[in-house]
This record gives structure tokens, sequence and C-alpha cells, in this order.
């Protein structure tokens, strides 16, 4: 078969590293890829979201198979226009891809269904909301509506500061369209954790548990990015945790959207809030996480092409994964200065010797290839990714890695897993 892999980050070298093992795949591309892609895959410049150029490269080259790694191409409807040319994809078509692309959408569809979430108001206008900030006070957190790149989300410290997110998102316009509208929702506390199910509309896969760690600084301190490292599986999904988060939340959501004719085929990642017996869905996204992603790559030992195909075919019943019984820890490199600026352009040192280290990959996010040199290119570098017997020495193994890689400005959390009791 071959593989058509969109997208440049870390999960999808982590993606395009795992399809490579399938014994069903001969060719992969990735577009756009990056310097880590190309070792396994071709590389294409065709960005992410340029949907009419993705669909005639995978005409003319006869791809067999698409898989979508980023939301923006899934919001945009890539999925309906590859199916109308009758060709495979793997994701969220437009109908469905609402579930992460209209926060508000989700928020009412998880009222209807009884799907437990944050309290929240929804609001087209300033005034109200800012009126409604005044009566509930703070802490409290401000969405906007639609996509903003995962800089839509701010969790405000005092009212001053949640009416000041209102005007940026409201009046200004700060991510554009996606301001039309903001949610203005309770503050939770708690564990977050990230639980990602394979669907084909009516039967689930569930991968690993596993659990993210969104803020730059170490002790979950400073501005929420991408994603500075992962591990997977997460004590904070127990077994029975799991038997709720499917009952409460991931069946109620893939039945509701069938009843409602937007048959959820692809990926449904749940990310949660967990404080002791309660569970409550923050948001959902409708694409494999990133970090996440890498952790539970080098940890699935079963072949993901099967089942990607049985989400596009509607056969995924009876489907099941085995996991790799380590744990993986995945440390994220990143440019100093993300999440804000940063320069790109630095040569890279080291990630061979990483890389050869016994249970580590090294995943390439930000990277490109100049002048036959792997240089910096983006905010988020590398995933420096591990196995252990247990979290303490997948930890081990991920820094020691991690110590052998240099360039300059990089940056990198020192304490990722550290969180696990
Ligand atoms: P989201 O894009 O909705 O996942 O939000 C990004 C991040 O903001 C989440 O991963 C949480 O860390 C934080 N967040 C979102 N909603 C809430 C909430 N209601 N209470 C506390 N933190 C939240
Ligand atoms: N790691 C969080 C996300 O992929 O949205």
């Amino acid at each position: 078969m071959k593989i058509l892999i969109i997208g440049g980050g870390g999960r999808e070298h982590a993606l395009a590293w795992k399809v490579r093992q399938s014994p069903l795949v001969d060719e992969i591309f990735c577009a756009p890829g990056n310097a880590g892609t190309s070792g396994i895959a071709k590389n294409v410049s065709i960005s992410a979201g340029d949907i009419n150029g993705l669909l005639q490269f995978a005409k003319e080259t006869g791809v067999d198979l698409t898989i979508v790694g980023p939301e923006l191409p899934l919001v945009n409807g890539i999925v309906d226009r590859f199916k109308e040319s009758g060709l495979k994809i793997f994701g969220a078509d437009k109908r469905a891809a609402v579930l992460e692309g209209s926060k508000s959408f989700t928020k009412d569809f998880c009222v209807k269904y009884n799907i437990p979430t944050a309290e929240y108001e929804t609001f087209t206008q300033m005034e109200p909301a800012i009126e409604y900030i005044k009566t509930k006070g703070a802490p409290i957190v401000v969405k906007a509506d639609g996509l903003a790149a995962g800089k839509g989300v701010i969790v405000a410290q005092s009212i001053d500061e949640a009416c000041q997110a209102v005007t940026n998102i409201m009046e200004r316009r700060a991510f554009g369209d996606a301001g039309a509208k903001v949610i203005v929702e309770e503050f939770l506390t708690g564990q977050e954790a990230s639980y990602i199910v394979f669907s084909d509309g009516e039967n689930i896969l569930p991968l690993a548990s596993s659990q993210d760690h969104k803020q730059v600084n170490d002790g979950d301190r400073g501005p929420n990015t991408g994603g500075m490292g992962a591990y997977s599986p997460t004590p904070v999904i127990t077994k029975g945790i799991e038997e709720r988060v499917i009952r409460e939340i991931i069946r109620p959501t893939i039945d509701g959207m069938k009843a409602q004719g937007r048959l959820f085929t692809g990926i449904l990642y749940a990310g949660l809030m967990i404080s002791g017996d309660d569970i409550k869905l923050l948001e959902y996204n409708v694409r494999f996480g990133d970090p996440e992603t890498q952790p539970l790559m080098i940890r699935m030992k079963s072949d993901i092409v099967p089942v990607m195909l049985a989400c596009v075919d509607g056969t995924l019943g009876g489907a099941e994964f085995q996991w790799e019984e380590k744990v993986a820890v995945c440390v994220v490199i990143a440019s100093g200065g993300y999440p804000g600026n940063y320069q790109r352009g630095f040569e890279i040192n080291g990630i061979d010797e990483a890389d050869a280290k016994d249970d580590v990959v090294v995943f390439h996010a930000g990277t490109m290839y100049k002048d036959g040199l792997v240089v910096t290119n983006g905010g988020r570098v590398l995933g420096v990714t591990a196995l252990g017997d247990d979290i303490r020495s997948a930890i081990a193994n991920a820094y020691e890695a991690v110590n052998l890689i240099h360039f300059a400005n990089a940056y990198f959390r020192k304490d990722i897993g550290k969180r696990t009791p």
C-alpha cells in the first residue's frame, strides 16, 4: 500500500515510524513532513492546509490510505473531499470534526447527552460575557469558540484578566472568526489526562491512557503550550475510571453523533479533568494528541494500519490492540522562547547518538535539513521518547538521551513524568 501522512510535527513522525513497521505498507509520503520523516518516508512539499493540493497529489500518486494528523484540514472538510473522489482517508469528516471545531457545539452536545463537563455559558456579545464573569468571580476560564491553534483558552486568575481575554477574543479578534463566540467556563481542578479512542462510527477501540504536560515550565507553571512532554500509561486513569470514561463520556458521544447524522470515524481524543470520583470532559480533539502519540506509538505492539482501514470501512468491531508492558516517556526539546517568539535555523547535534540508545526513539517535530545538516525549524523541535520497566527508569532513559542532544537556545522541562505517584 501507499500511505500519505498529512502534517509535519512530532505526532506525524511517530505515526510514520509506526506505519513503516506494517507489512501492508510499501511506500509512505509525508506532507510536508520534517527532517525525521524524510528518513523513513518521502516528504512532499504541500502544506497540511492545502486540501486541493493534497487531493491532487493523492490521486496522481495512487495513494491507498491517507492519514490526517492536524485538526485544521479535518475541520475544513478534507475527509469529505477525499471520499467524494473515492479515496480512503482516516479521520473525522466535517460534520463530525465540529467536536473540535466548535467548543460551543461540544458544550451544548454535552448538556444534551448528559456528558459531565464544566458549567458554562456561551456569548455572542461582550457585555453579557463581562457581566457573567463579574457574577461568577475568578479563577475562571475564557475560550474562543473556534480553532485558535491551541491558544484560544485563557485560564484567568482575576476578573480583570478574564475581561481582557473576552475583549481580545471578541473585539480585537485575536483569533479571527474563532472569536465570534466565547465560552466562559467554571475553573476545574484535578489531574488532566488524555483518553483517545479509534472509532468507525459505532464501535470504539481505545488506545492506552496517557498524560500530557501543557505548561511551559517545571511545576506546571507558565503559559500553556501544545505539550512539553507526555507519558503512557498514566496511573490517573485506573481500570474503574476508564470504564466510567467510556460509559459516561465516549459512548454517549459516539451514539449521540450517530443520532445527529454526524457519524464519527477516526480518532476521538477526550481531554479529561479527574478529581477523586469526579470526571469531567475539558475538550474534545478529533485527532491524535501531540506529544501523546509519541509514547503511545512506541508502546503499541499491534499493526496500526489494519485498524485505521477498519475505521474507514466500518469494520472495527472485535479489533484489539496489544501494548508493550513498559512505560514510555517523551520529553519535548523546544526552541527557547516558545510558546512566544523564538529563532529558527540552529544546527542540532547528537540526535544519532541519542537515537542509538536502547529503547529510545528521537521523534522530530520542528526540524529540517539545511546544507546537509539538521536544523531547528519550529517551537517544539524534538520529542525524545524512551521506554523503561517503570516510570522512574523511563524518565531516566529519556533524560539520558535528551542530554546527548544540543542546539542553541534549547529548552526542555526537567520534570516530565514526575507528577506520577
Ligand atoms: P482545551 O483547549 O479546552 O484543552 O484547554 C487547554 C487547557 O486549558 C487544558 O488542557 C487545561 O489545562 C486548561 N483548561 C481548559 N478548560 C479548563 C477548565 N474548565 N478548568 C481548568 N482548566 C481548564
Ligand atoms: N497534547 C495536547 C494536544 O494534542 O492537543
